[in-house]
């Protein structure tokens, strides 16, 4: 089970956004191979996360209990459970970053927010991810924020960028 710590951002889904879930997962379960998995997949879609409250209805749709759909959204990495911030952090992990130490980066970024990778902050103007290869290896270590890239990082330049965002 994840130990990711869940938002306390409030859940904020408009109407339309809930009639689009009940119409997929009215489709997903009279299909011939409804599952939990392809349900989350499709909720997050229109979500961008998964907050329990949408857990809850794919577990009312899908016959299971909210316990079952929660154990499959933190089982698997491609699901995420937190909203993402107004500034998203993303560190990259991909292979060249990582042997160039985008670990530490992720560790001291965790320092200078005060909270862990794939946790978002309580008033949701921060969130830290990590991602997969962005495609800049030659910057490596990497990491974005929303559109801004930054590249041959090292720890010492963190504490200066996010207090850039801090200031925003
Ligand atoms: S591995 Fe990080 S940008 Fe490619």
């Amino acid at each position: 089970m994840s130990r990711i710590k869940l938002t306390t951002v409030a859940f904020k889904g408009t109407e339309e956004q809930e009639k689009q879930l009940r119409n997929t997962l009215m489709e997903i379960r009279n299909s011939d191979h409804p599952s939990v998995m392809t349900a989350l997949q499709q909720a997050q879609a229109i979500y961008g996360y998964l907050p329990i409250e949408v857990q809850q209805i794919i577990a009312d749709y899908m016959g299971v209990s909210l316990e079952e759909v929660f154990g499959v959204a933190t089982f698997y990495s491609q699901f995420t459970l937190n909203p993402k911030g107004e500034y998203a952090f993303g560190v990259c992990l991909g292979t060249a970053c990582y042997v160039k130490g985008s670990g530490d980066i992720v560790a001291k970024l965790e320092e200078c927010l005060g909270m862990k990778d794939g946790e978002t902050s309580s008033d949701g103007k921060f969130s830290i991810g990590s991602t997969r290869c962005v495609g800049c290896c030659g910057l490596a270590p990497v990491m974005t924020v929303n559109k801004d890239v930054y590249g041959k990082l090292t720890v010492k330049d963190i504490p200066d960028i996010v207090a850039k965002y801090k200031a925003l």
